[in-house]
């Protein structure tokens, strides 16, 4: 038996080696634009995310979508908007953000949609100053690019580059580090331009330039969308330095122990967990000058194909399968390289090489799966981390192979922050992705782990879900975990009282409420909800609602026919 599990795991290890070896050979593709309209008739258009559908119930649809290229076009629209009471919202070109937030309403109620995939012209560079003004519709990538060439560097970024500026400060996105202003990316930004609805007589929408220490920066740089168009966004950056980054190994036996220390010693150290094979990657991370040599970087190349620097999504699903196939044993060497390159990636977005495409693309058919991202004060994480290993032993670790295979679970660290909606305090944030069916109506591998490891990080550890991640489930209750979410609320009641930014989809996750589901049969697959009959599981296919084995208040469908004991 345990023969035949181990051999299971390796053929999902298998399985996942040959979607790597797909994505690697597929023709390169551009990502589908995320707005798509039907030009024949009065069909209106269409909102999708990079992942294709939303996880849901229904489609977004738009009766109207505009493309502004200047922040005058920008204003204009929010006051066309204002004027005609209409709900609106924002949008980036990739939209890579998985809860709907950014769809304006249902198809029948007048509702436009701002693109900022042509507001990014500029990119302001004050060298002596060190700061950066751009257009929100910048992408990550341009802006490094250029803060770069101007031999500066930008701290902090999320570990993917497919992202706009305006839509990854509005999420609360972050790299990884407790030094200095942190490893989110709002805490490094000292101004933006809010644009917001205003009285006829103002021309029915205003620009609001917030400079740090207004109170009301701290509303603003995490907002969800929900308090009106950011224009332009002000970062701090520091003179260029380089990074050296090393990989360690080892046994996950001390992780809960010792990942603080780390948080401490390593810049942007961060740590990934393979729970069924206990194991632990240390990233050892910190800077160095700029007059460092690269090393490392051609001879990685050499190892461990393109996908050495793995901090990428991909790339690091790449090196795992690597390191597995190789009996994991990448050691690691310092790999040192500009902060540009190393602190984020994704070249499958713009690749016109035959190489790669977004794995997730959906037409790729690679790898469909759900991404929950868990942020928790940096004091209660311990436990979490005892809970998993709990689990893990009480299961047959086999069982978390399925998370293994993707990415296991990466841990980053968030420093306190004054945002609103960002953390209040020192955080630790875990992401785990895992297959989902692409039918919404099949489980998939070991669903009841899952859902338990889910519901023991939301609801009994207290983590906060990552505003621009997770299933609906997740954002129950959000509103009690943040301190300053009425301050939040009372900024949006002032700025936007008619509610124009505000959508049921973006209410959704604000107020997370179970009840709006209604709970139909199923919902519980789609982590709509937490079950509590069998129907919310899959009861035809032998899916019942069950106690979670650890957590025994979890509620998760586990089939009659799995043998977790
Ligand atoms: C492969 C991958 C890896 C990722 N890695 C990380 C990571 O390492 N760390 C991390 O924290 N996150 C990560 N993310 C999540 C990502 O950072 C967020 O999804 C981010 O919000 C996406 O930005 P976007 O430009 O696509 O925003 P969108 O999805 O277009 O928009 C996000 C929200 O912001 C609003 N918005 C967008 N632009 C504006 C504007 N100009 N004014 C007002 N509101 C606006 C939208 O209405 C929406 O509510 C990753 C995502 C993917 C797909
Ligand atoms: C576009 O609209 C027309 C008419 O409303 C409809 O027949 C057609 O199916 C639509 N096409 C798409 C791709 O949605
Ligand atoms: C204003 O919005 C309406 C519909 O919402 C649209 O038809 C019209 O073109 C817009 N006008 C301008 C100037 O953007
Ligand atoms: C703006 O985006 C387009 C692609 O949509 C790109 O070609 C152009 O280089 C970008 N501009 C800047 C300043 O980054
Ligand atoms: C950046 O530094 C390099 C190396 O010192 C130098 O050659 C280059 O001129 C600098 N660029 C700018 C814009 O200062
Ligand atoms: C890797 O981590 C282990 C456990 O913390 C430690 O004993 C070992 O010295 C580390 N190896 C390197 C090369 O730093």
């Amino acid at each position: 038996m345990m023969m035949y599990q181990y051999f299971r795991c390796l053929l999902v290890v298998a399985a996942s080696l040959v979607v790597v070896l797909q994505v690697q050979t597929v023709q390169a593709i551009l990502p589908p634009p995320v707005v798509q309209c039907n030009q024949t008739g009065a069909g209106g258009c269409t909102l999708y995310n990079s992942y294709g559908a939303w996880n849901d119930r229904s489609d977004c649809r738009v009766p109207t979508v505009v493309y502004p290229t200047t922040e005058e076009e920008l204003r204009s629209a929010v006051a066309n908007a204002s004027k005609n009471k209409i709900k609106i919202k924002v949008v980036s070109r990739f939209s890579h953000t998985i809860p709907k937030l950014a769809c304006p309403g249902s198809s029948k109620k007048p509702a436009m949609l701002v693109s900022t995939s042509k507001y990014n012209s500029t990119i302001e560079i004050d060298v002596v100053g060190l700061t950066v003004t751009v257009d929100s519709g910048v992408s990550m990538r341009q802006l490094i690019d250029r803060v770069e060439e101007a031999n500066l560097s930008l701290v902090a970024a999320p570990y993917w580059e497919g992202v706009s500026v305006g839509g990854l400060i509005s999420t609360g996105a972050h790299g990884s580090s407790w030094w200095g202003k942190g490893g989110a990316v709002h805490d490094h930004v000292i101004g933006l331009s809010l644009i917001v609805p205003a009285k006829q007589n103002e021309g029915f929408a205003k620009i609001i330039r917030i400079q740090s220490p207004d109170p009301l920066l701290d509303a603003a740089k995490v907002s969800l969308g929900v308090l009106g168009v950011i224009s332009k966004v002000k970062l701090s950056l520091e003179p260029g330095f380089k990074r050296s980054v090393t990989y360690n190994f080892t046994d996950d036996g001390e992780i809960e122990d010792v990942f603080m220390d780390h948080a401490k010693k390593y810049e942007f150290g961060d740590i990934t967990w393979y729970p069924s094979r206990h194991t632990a990657v240390y990233r050892y991370d910190n800077r160095v000058p700029l007059d460092t040599p690269e090393t490392a970087m051609e001879n990685a190349r050499n190892v461990n194909g393109k996908c050495l620097m793995a901090s990428s999504f991909v790339g690091f699903k790449k090196l795992v399968a690597n390191g597995l196939k190789n009996g994991l044993t990448f050691t690691g060497y310092p790999v040192v390289g500009r902060q540009g390159k190393m602190q984020t990636s994704g070249s499958c977005l713009y690749s016109t090489s035959s190489l790669s495409s977004c794995a997730w693309d959906p037409r790729i058919n690679g790898l469909f799966f759900y991404e929950s991202t868990a942020i928790f004060p940096a004091k209660k994480f311990g436990d979490f981390i005892k809970d998993v290993k709990k689990l893990r032993d009480l299961i047959k670790p086999e069982n978390f192979c399925g998370v293994d295979i993707y990415n296991g679970f990466l841990i980053r660290f968030i420093k306190a922050s004054k945002a609103y909606m960002g953390q209040s305090e020192d955080s630790t944030v875990v992401d785990f992705n895992y297959y989902r069916a692409s039918d919404a109506s099949t489980p998939r591998l070991n669903q009841d782990v899952w859902e338990e490891v889910e519901q023991m990080a939301f609801f009994k550890h207290g983590a906060k879900p990552h505003w621009a991640k997770n299933r609906n489930l997740a954002f129950l209750n959000v509103q009690s975990k943040y301190p300053n979410f009425n301050k939040f609320l009372d900024v949006k009641k002032k700025l936007d009282p008619q509610e124009m930014f505000s959508s049921e989809w973006s209410d959704e996750i604000l107020f997370g409420k179970e009840e709006k589901y209604n709970k139909g049969d199923g919902c519980a697959l789609e982590g709509l909800c937490v079950c509590s009959e069998d129907r919310h599981c899959s009861p035809s296919k032998g899916y019942f609602c069950k106690p979670g084995l650890v957590y025994s208040e979890a509620r998760v469908c586990r089939s009659s026919g799995s043998s977790m004991l």
